[in-house]
């Protein structure tokens, strides 16, 4: 058994999820834990060169197939190098994205391919999360702030508000399935009050 706990933050693009994650880092390190702070897809140097092969190019450059096994393998190299080891020496990882963001992502290009993201989980990775933030907000906010970031990695933000719909359904289901791990943020409100709602979970979780 691991000592260490993982915590992730999810939600659609924009949402917020990656400026939450650092405010919780940075609240638990400030009380004296190991904190390891690293995201998905990336998070070891194998990852983040499957991550480029991911979030560049067209919309239509990977199969939905094709798609879920690089991101299992960009998290089963980022299980091995950064978080398993981590949870060995008893830190607290935070990822920004985790293996709910292949359930739904890929999930909501084709319902029927959850089933197969959930056979290469249980196959490679098999461990969920000890807690899981999901970010939930209004998607057409939400699209508007990933779009303006303009960060050269669109391929996802590409696929446009009606997959954006899909993907918010998907984590709110997800949250509805698995209560005891997820919690659902209202990310519609300023980003300090947000980080309060989180930081007091994850320290009612310790
Ligand atoms: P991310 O770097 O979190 O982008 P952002 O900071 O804009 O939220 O993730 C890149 C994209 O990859 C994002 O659109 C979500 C998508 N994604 C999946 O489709 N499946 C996955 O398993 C993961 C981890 C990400």
């Amino acid at each position: 058994m691991n000592a260490g706990r993982l915590i992730t933050f999810e939600g659609m693009d924009g949402c917020g999820k990656s400026t939450q994650s650092r405010l919780l880092a940075e609240s638990l390190e400030s009380k004296g834990l190991d904190i390891v702070l690293t995201r998905e897809p990336g998070g070891s140097p194998g990852a983040e060169e499957i991550r480029r092969l991911l979030v560049e190019g067209p919309p239509e450059r990977w199969s939905a197939e094709t798609e879920i096994l690089l991101f299992t393998a960009a998290r089963r190299d980022h299980m091995e190098k950064t978080i398993r080891p981590a949870l060995d020496r008893g830190a607290t990882v935070i990822s920004d994205r985790f293996a709910d963001s292949t359930r739904v992502y890929q999930g909501a290009a084709r319902r029927e391919l959850r089933a197969l993201v959930d056979r290469f989980h249980d196959a490679v990775i098999g461990r969920d999360p000890d807690l899981t933030f999901i970010i939930d907000m209004d998607p057409s906010e939400a699209l508007r702030r990933g779009l303006e970031r303009d960060s050269g990695e669109r391929r996802f933000e590409e696929m446009g508000q009606g997959f954006q719909d899909r993907v918010r359904e998907g984590f709110r289901a997800l949250a509805r399935d698995n209560p005891e791990r997820c919690h659902l943020i209202d990310g519609d409100r300023d980003t300090e009050a947000i980080a309060r709602e989180i930081s007091r979970i994850a320290g009612r979780n310790t």
